[in-house]
C-alpha cells in the first residue's frame, strides 16, 4: 500500500475496512467462543480450539464464527466454549475435550439439539 496522502483518503481506507467487516459479520449465523484463560489452556483449550476449527472444517460448515476469548471465570468446567447462533441464547458448555467439541458441533450446530450433559450456563457470561 502506497502512503496515505490525507485524511480523507484515510477516512475512505477505514470505511472500506469497516464494510468488509460487515460484511464477513453478516454472512455467519453464529459464533463459538472458546476460553483461552489460563486455566482453559492449561485444561487443554488449545486442542478444544483446534477440534472447533478442525470439526467445522471437515463438516464444510463456514457460517459459524470461531472467536477465542480470556477467562470466563469457570475454572472448574475448562475447557469452556460459548456456542452463540442467530436469534438463540447464548449456551456455555464445559469440560469440551476434542471429543466433546465434535459432539456438540454436530449436535447443537448441525442438529440443533443442545447437549444438555456439557451445558453449564446459558445465556451471557
Ligand atoms: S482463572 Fe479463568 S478460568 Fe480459571
Amino acid at each position: 500500500m502506497g502512503k496515505i496522502k490525507s485524511l480523507e483518503e484515510l477516512m475512505k481506507i477505514k470505511e472500506e475496512a469497516l464494510k468488509n467487516v460487515k460484511m464477513r459479520e453478516a454472512g455467519k449465523r453464529g459464533k463459538i467462543v472458546v476460553a483461552m484463560g489460563t486455566c482453559g489452556i492449561a485444561a487443554g483449550a488449545k486442542d478444544t480450539l483446534k477440534a472447533v476449527v478442525e470439526t467445522l472444517d471437515e463438516l464444510n460448515i463456514d457460517d459459524i464464527a470461531v472467536v477465542q476469548s480470556g477467562c470466563m471465570g469457570l475454572c472448574e468446567v475448562e475447557p469452556t466454549i460459548e456456542v452463540a447462533l442467530e436469534g438463540e441464547e447464548p449456551i456455555i458448555y464445559g469440560r469440551v475435550t476434542p471429543e466433546n467439541a465434535k459432539r456438540i458441533i454436530k449436535s447443537h450446530i448441525v442438529d440443533g439439539e443442545l447437549v444438555s450433559d456439557l451445558i453449564v450456563k446459558r445465556g451471557e457470561v
